[in-house]
C-alpha cells in the first residue's frame, strides 16, 4: 500500500485529499496542530475506508513540529502533500512581521525541507511525487501571500525539472477561491464573492490528481480559473497588479 503524507489534513483541501487518497487505498499520515481533530479525522478514515492512519501532531511554524515531520518524510512516503497553510487579515503592510514570518515559515520553508526530506526515498525508489498547494493568487503581484505562493509555484517547477529523470514527480497546485475553513480562519468577509467563483474542494483534488498522473508541472482546478491565470499572463505586468490589488481589497 502507497503512503501519503498529508499536511494540514484536518479540514478543507486537506481534508478532501484524505478521502480521496484513502478511497483508492493510501496508507496515511495526517499532520496538523489540532490533536483531538486529528484522532477524530483517523477515526472517520479509518472507518470509513478501512486504511491504515497514522497521526502527527505538529505545528509547521514551529521548529520542533516541523523537524518531526521532516523526520517521518525521511522514514520514506510515496506521496507529500503540503497543504498546510493560512492567510492574514490584514493588508501588507499592516501585519505583524512575526504573523508575515510565519506564513512564510508553513508556505516556504516548510514546503521546501519536507520535499527536501522526501525526494531521496522517492528516486532511490524511482517513484513517488510531491504535490504542493499553491493557489491563483501566486500568479498575481497582489499580496504577501500571493508572493509566499509564487514562490511555491517556481520551487515547484524547479523541483519537478530536477526530479524528472529519477521518474519522481512535484506539481504545484493552484486553486481559485475553494469553500473551505480558511477565509472564516482570517475573518474575512466573503459574501461579496460572486457564487460561480467557488470551487469544492473535492472537485480541486479530482482535477489535481487527474493533472498528476498526466504528468503535469502545475495544475489549475477549473476552465473559469484557466481563463484568470491566462489573462493574468497576457496583461501587462503594472495592470494586472493594480486589478488584483483593487480586487483584493
Ligand atoms: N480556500 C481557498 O480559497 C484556497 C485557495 C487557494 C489556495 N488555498 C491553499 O490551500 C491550502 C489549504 O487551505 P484550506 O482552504 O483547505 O484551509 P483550511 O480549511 O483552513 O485548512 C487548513 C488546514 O491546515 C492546518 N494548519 C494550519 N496552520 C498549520 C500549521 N501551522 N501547522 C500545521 N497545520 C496547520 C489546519 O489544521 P490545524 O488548525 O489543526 O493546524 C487545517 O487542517 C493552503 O495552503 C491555502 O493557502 C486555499
Amino acid at each position: 500500500m502507497p503512503t501519503a503524507l498529508i499536511t494540514g489534513a484536518t479540514a478543507g483541501i486537506g481534508a478532501a485529499f484524505a478521502r480521496r487518497l484513502a478511497a483508492d487505498g493510501h496508507t496515511l499520515v495526517l499532520v496538523a496542530r489540532d490533536e483531538s481533530r486529528l484522532a477524530e479525522t483517523a477515526d472517520r478514515l479509518k472507518l470509513r475506508y478501512g486504511v491504515p492512519v497514522e497521526v502527527l501532531p505538529a505545528d509547521l511554524s514551529a521548529e520542533e513540529g516541523l523537524s518531526r515531520v521532516e523526520s517521518r518524510c525521511r522514514e520514506g512516503v510515496d506521496l507529500l502533500v503540503n497543504n498546510a497553510g493560512f492567510t492574514l487579515r490584514g493588508r501588507f503592510p499592516d501585519n505583524a512581521v512575526e504573523d508575515e514570518l510565519r506564513m512564510l515559515k508553513v508556505h516556504c520553508e516548510a514546503v521546501l525541507r519536507l520535499t527536501l526530506a522526501a525526494l531521496p526515498g522517492m528516486k532511490a525508489r524511482g517513484r513517488g511525487a510531491v504535490i504542493n498547494v499553491a493557489s491563483v493568487a501566486g500568479f498575481f503581484a497582489s499580496s504577501s501571500y500571493g508572493a509566499s505562493k509564487a514562490w511555491v509555484i517556481n520551487f515547484s517547477e524547479s523541483a519537478a525539472a530536477g526530479a524528472r529523470a529519477d521518474h519522481v514527480r512535484v506539481m504545484a497546485l493552484c486553486p481559485g477561491y475553494v469553500r473551505t475553513e480558511f477565509h472564516q480562519r482570517a475573518s474575512m468577509d466573503m459574501s461579496g464573492t460572486p457564487g460561480f467563483l467557488w470551487l469544492s474542494a473535492d472537485r480541486v483534488v479530482g482535477e489535481a490528481l487527474r493533472d498528476l498522473s498526466l504528468g503535469k508541472w502545475v495544475s489549475v482546478p477549473s476552465l473559469r480559473y484557466k481563463i484568470v491565470v491566462s489573462a493574468g499572463q497576457l496583461l501587462p505586468r503594472r495592470l494586472v497588479s493594480r486589478l488584483s490589488a483593487r480586487i483584493g481589497r
